[in-house]
């Protein structure tokens, strides 16, 4: 799918692979401190090569995760969403979305949230849950808009959201 961005940068998204491997690795790492942190909760300077696996060998179904590139340097990553479903409860399903820093704030991370909800809702998923640290004012008001009936239960500086799908 082929997009433009608020400031007029063009943008494709496309469904991730596993030969995004390195590529994935090398965005990541372009990433700032805060940007690694809120995505991860945690410090995350690199990601391990298992992580890499599991973050790029996904199933399409349980596991969708989808990148997007610029049109015109399509090896440079500059953003991912995906959605994990609970194996406790396949219409539960765990989103998580990374801009790069350079292009957040131009509506990249809404356009991946849309549409990861529809492609999670024409597979029965009913709900999206995601978890962000306390301050994370863009993620909250991203997933405010995304989702209905959201739900927020807050502990330790960290913020579990719940909310449904729109039919
Ligand atoms: C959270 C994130 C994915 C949002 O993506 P984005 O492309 O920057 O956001 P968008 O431009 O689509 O804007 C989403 C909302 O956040 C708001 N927003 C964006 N940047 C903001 C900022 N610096 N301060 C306050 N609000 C901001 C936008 O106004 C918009 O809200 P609105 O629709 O009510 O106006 C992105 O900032 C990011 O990757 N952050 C680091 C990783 C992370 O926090 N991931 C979420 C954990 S799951």
């Amino acid at each position: 799918m082929l997009t433009r961005l608020h400031d007029g940068t063009r943008i494709l998204i496309r469904p991730i692979r596993p030969a995004d491997r390195a590529m994935l690795a090398a965005g990541h790492e372009r990433l700032s401190p805060q940007t690694q942190h809120r995505r991860y909760l945690a410090a995350k300077p690199r990601l391990s090569s298992a992580e890499l696996r599991y973050l790029t060998e996904v199933d399409g179904d349980d596991h969708v995760a989808y990148v997007a590139v610029l049109t015109d340097q399509p090896e440079r990553l500059v953003a991912v969403g995906r959605y994990v479903r609970r194996a406790d409860d396949p219409a539960t399903a765990e989103v998580a979305i990374t801009v790069g820093d350079e292009l957040q704030g131009k509506g990249l991370g809404t356009r991946l949230g849309l549409l990861l909800a529809d492609h999670a809702r024409e597979r029965g998923v009913k709900r999206f849950t995601a978890t962000m640290l306390a301050d994370n004012l863009p993620a909250q008001r991203l997933f405010t808009r995304l989702l209905w009936r959201l739900r927020t239960h807050s502990g330790a500086g960290v913020s579990e959201l719940v909310g449904e799908l729109a039919a």
